[in-house]
């Protein structure tokens, strides 16, 4: 497995390889574990594998957890390399952004983002647009794979891949999860033992709300706030529970497109987000 520390050992590797070969790629922020590998696995197939490992400053917000977001790059090179990772890019930040983050061209896919995580997190998708847009330019990938546990970070770089004519095709990987159902996330390491233990009612309440809304189908508004209520009632505090058609995030007040129930919650400090497909 090809470690390349640079842009530059990144352009070359991607250089040598011969015109026919096939590159999928699985960009990440690093402190790996199951649900990255499964993307590794989802585009291995096909050929070369390239990972990337790149905590991307400009998509957490001031008072978010930049610093002391996990930093593991040890483990994640032996998780990779038993993936059967071809290359992995660790640039370092001013590698992406020369200028500084202020200072540099910014993609901002309208629309899509001014809800859920969007509104909650101001300037966060511009962030992951931004820095994504620059990984695909600078690994020309044919395909690269991310996550359904952010089904709206999905959305977003679809439509940017679309909307900027940019050539990879993107590969959806269904969500991984504990076996007590709780989303793997490398976030999940901030939460305490007793908020570990508490942490699979969230995934568990927005699995059982998808139900209900499928169930009942009209009642969609009732059945979100007794899901709310069961989460604030538990220790959560919400910060979003809503039922959104997943073809444009619009608000779901009846079930004629595929509808998805999103949530996002604090377990004291630890903002755990998630999806249902109802
Ligand atoms: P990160 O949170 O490290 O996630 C990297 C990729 O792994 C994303 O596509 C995410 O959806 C996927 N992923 C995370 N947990 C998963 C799980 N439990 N099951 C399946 N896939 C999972 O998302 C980011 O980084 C960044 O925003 C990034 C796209 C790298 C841009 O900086």
């Amino acid at each position: 497995m090809e470690i390349l520390r640079s842009l530059d050992a990144m352009r070359e590797w991607r250089a040598s390889l011969a015109p026919d070969q096939h590159v999928g790629f699985a960009p990440t922020m690093g402190n790996l574990h199951a649900g990255h590998i499964q993307l590794i696995n989802a585009v291995k197939q096909q050929g070369n594998v390239v990972a990337s490992i790149f905590v991307n400053p400009m998509q957490f917000g001031g008072n978010e957890d930049l610093d002391a977001y996990p930093r593991t790059l040890e483990a994640d090179l032996a998780k990779l390399e038993a993936a059967g990772t071809a290359a992995v890019f660790t640039p370092t930040t001013t590698d992406i952004y020369p200028d500084g983050v202020s200072q540099h061209t910014a993609v901002d896919v309208p629309g899509l983002t001014d809800v859920l995580c969007g509104a909650s997190r101001p300037g966060h998708f511009r962030g992951v647009t931004t820095v994504v847009s620059k990984l695909l330019g600078i690994v020309r990938p044919h395909v690269a794979a991310f996550g359904a546990k952010d089904l709206q970070q999905v959305l977003v770089i679809k439509k940017m891949v679309r909307d900027l004519s940019i050539n990879t095709e993107i590969e959806v990987v269904p969500t991984v999860r504990e076996p007590d159902g709780l989303a793997m996330s490398s976030r999940n390491g901030y939460l305490s033992r007793d908020e570990r233990a508490l942490a699979p009612l969230f995934s568990r309440t927005l699995e059982e709300t998808a139900k209900r809304v499928a169930e009942s189908g009209s009642d969609i508004g009732t059945v979100i706030a007794e899901g709310k209520v069961i989460l604030s009632n538990s220790g959560f505090v919400v910060d979003y529970l809503e039922a959104r058609h997943t073809y444009d995030l619009s608000e779901a007040s009846s079930l004629n497109q595929e509808t998805a129930i999103f949530g996002a919650a604090f377990l004291g400090t630890t903002r755990l987000i998630d999806n249902r497909i109802v």
